[in-house]
């Protein structure tokens, strides 16, 4: 099946480049691969991802993030239950020299009739760029040891490589995604579009699974960052349970580097990493004129210097382009206000979640319309983003199968199966991006999409980008001009 489907593919592939060369490719495909349907389930509470290491008070969860905006330094995050025990982080560039230290802070919160173990945040700083760091937690009781490594100075063409995974959750599937994501021995960091734990679909919203997913994801958080995004499943909000402020176990848990970009809030922020701009944005947090994140993002865009990062990526929750029956147009009144302005300042890709599924769409915009113009359809546009949602992590709720017909002009590429995907930025010009859907069964292998695009460079040319279909996934396609 997977056969058949590659040949079809390249056939389409071929029709597009063929489309290239006259100027056009309008043709979008949706995928006939089905994976096998039923909702994907939780690993239980005994499951092997879930154990939390031995020893006394022994840190767990541990997990960091870029803790500033040109990257060099790191917030360190962990858990302890027994007792609060050191905030401390020893770490040096030698694994048998940790002689620096920096000391954090230790949190606790109650959600409901939950009480959270005792949450520590450290952030290391004063870094050097493109090394590697030795760290250690659980100082003076159950020591553990990481290690990460710092992104490269900021340039026009340095090269990364980011892994996007989104709508995670914690089921088998879930666990398939990761390992499947973790096979991939060049990625650096997680761009992460929201929906992490899926705690709020359990009764009472029970926080012991937003421990469990901080234990099953460690053995990547610990050692490469994750930037993260907040979706509707980090709101908890639960009146019914007297919990009426939002974000609260996701705050205390996630620490973003928001006031280095001038923000004023964890959910809204922007970092640099190597020759990308992150602008990460809050669905979920007022976004209307006047609000604290319209004008923070009304005056991010003119900071952004092309000449130094030329790849401006922007990272959200609720997809403004869906074709999916699910949460369809729920990103639409973002995208009302703020679509102007990613089509002025030429964002390249734009990443979102929600929909549990996956789709990319051509460069596309839709700002004409002023409600007496009649001009509502979206148009090719070389000056706009590529659309992309990635919400096909494998949580417990299941795919996103149902979708609209005929497939929107718009929409490039569509399938609802899980997996994640690669964003391998190698120039100014040049980046090799790859969907990798999972496998059915334990297989890791799978089939990856690819299309480098020509990105803004210090005069934002643009062109389409090509598309083609491999099954083969240790292999990117090449490029032509
Ligand atoms: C830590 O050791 C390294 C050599 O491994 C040295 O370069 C650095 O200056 C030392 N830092 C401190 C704070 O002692
Ligand atoms: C919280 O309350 C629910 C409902 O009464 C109960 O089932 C659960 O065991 C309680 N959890 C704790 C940690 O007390
Ligand atoms: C999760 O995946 C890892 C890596 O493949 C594997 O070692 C582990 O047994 C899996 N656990 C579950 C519960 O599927
Ligand atoms: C933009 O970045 C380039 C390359 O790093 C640098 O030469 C230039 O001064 C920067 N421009 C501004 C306005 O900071
Ligand atoms: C798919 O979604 C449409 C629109 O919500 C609905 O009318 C239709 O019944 C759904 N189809 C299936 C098979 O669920
Ligand atoms: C940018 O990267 C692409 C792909 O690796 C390569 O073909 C091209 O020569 C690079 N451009 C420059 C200016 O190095
Ligand atoms: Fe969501």
């Amino acid at each position: 099946m997977a056969g058949r489907r590659g040949a079809g593919a390249a056939v389409a592939a071929w029709w597009c480049a063929v489309g290239l060369l006259l100027g056009a490719c309008l043709a979008g495909q949706t995928s006939e691969y089905r994976r096998r349907l039923g909702s994907a389930v939780d690993m239980p509470l005994d499951a092997d991802v879930f154990r939390a290491p031995p020893g006394h008070n022994a840190p767990q969860q541990v997990h960091i993030t870029q803790g500033n905006h040109d990257g060099t330094a790191m917030i360190i995050s962990w858990v302890t239950t027994s007792e609060p025990g050191s905030s401390t982080v020893l770490y040096g560039t030698a694994k048998d020299n940790l002689n620096f230290s920096a000391n954090g802070k230790h949190t606790q919160y109650t959600f409901y009739n939950y009480t959270s173990g005792y949450i520590h945040h450290c952030t290391v700083k004063n870094l050097e760029f493109d090394r590697k760091y030795y760290y250690a937690v659980g100082i003076g009781q159950t020591v553990r040891k990481f290690w990460f490594r710092t992104p490269p100075k900021s340039g026009p063409d340095v090269p990364y490589t980011f892994g996007l995974i989104g709508d995670l959750g914690q089921s088998f599937d879930s666990n398939i995604t990761l390992a499947h994501y973790e096979s991939n021995s060049k990625a650096q960091a997680v761009l992460f579009v929201g929906d992490l734990s899926y705690a709020d679909n359990y009764p009472y919203h029970d926080n012991v699974r937003w421990d469990t997913w901080a234990r099953f994801v460690e053995r990547n958080v610990a050692y490469q960052p994750w930037i993260w995004t907040a979706g509707n499943h980090e709101i908890d909000f639960a009146p019914e349970l007297g919990e009426t402020k939002p974000f609260k176990p996701y705050s205390y848990r996630y620490p973003t580097p928001y006031k280095d970009s001038g923000s004023t809030a964890p959910y809204w922020y922007s970092v640099k990493r190597a020759s990308a701009y992150i602008i990460v944005l809050a669905s979920y947090s007022s976004y209307g004129k006047y609000t604290p994140q319209y004008k923070w993002l009304e005056a991010e865009f003119p900071k952004v210097n092309r000449s130094e990062t030329p790849w401006l990526i922007v990272l959200m929750h609720a997809p403004w382009y869906n074709s999916y029956n699910y949460h369809y147009m729920e990103g639409e009144t973002m995208r009302v206000m703020y679509e102007p302005w990613f089509v002025k300042y030429k964002v390249d890709l734009v990443f979102a979640g929600h929909v549990h599924a996956y789709e990319r769409t051509h460069r596309i915009s839709n700002v004409a319309y002023n409600i007496v113009n009649g001009l509502c359809t979206p148009v090719h546009d070389q000056s706009a983003p590529v659309y992309i949602t990635i919400g096909d992590g494998g949580n417990q709720e299941g795919l996103a199968t149902n979708m609209t017909a005929p497939q929107p002009a718009y929409s490039a590429f569509r399938e609802p199966s899980f997996g994640h995907a690669i964003l391998d930025i190698k120039n100014r010009t040049h980046a090799y991006y790859a969907w990798h859907r999972n496998q059915d069964g334990s297989a890791m292998a799978a089939d990856s999409m690819c299309h480098p695009i020509l990105a803004a460079d210090g005069r934002l040319l643009r062109q389409f980008p090509v598309i083609d279909i491999h099954t083969d996934d240790s292999w990117c396609c090449g490029y032509s001009t």
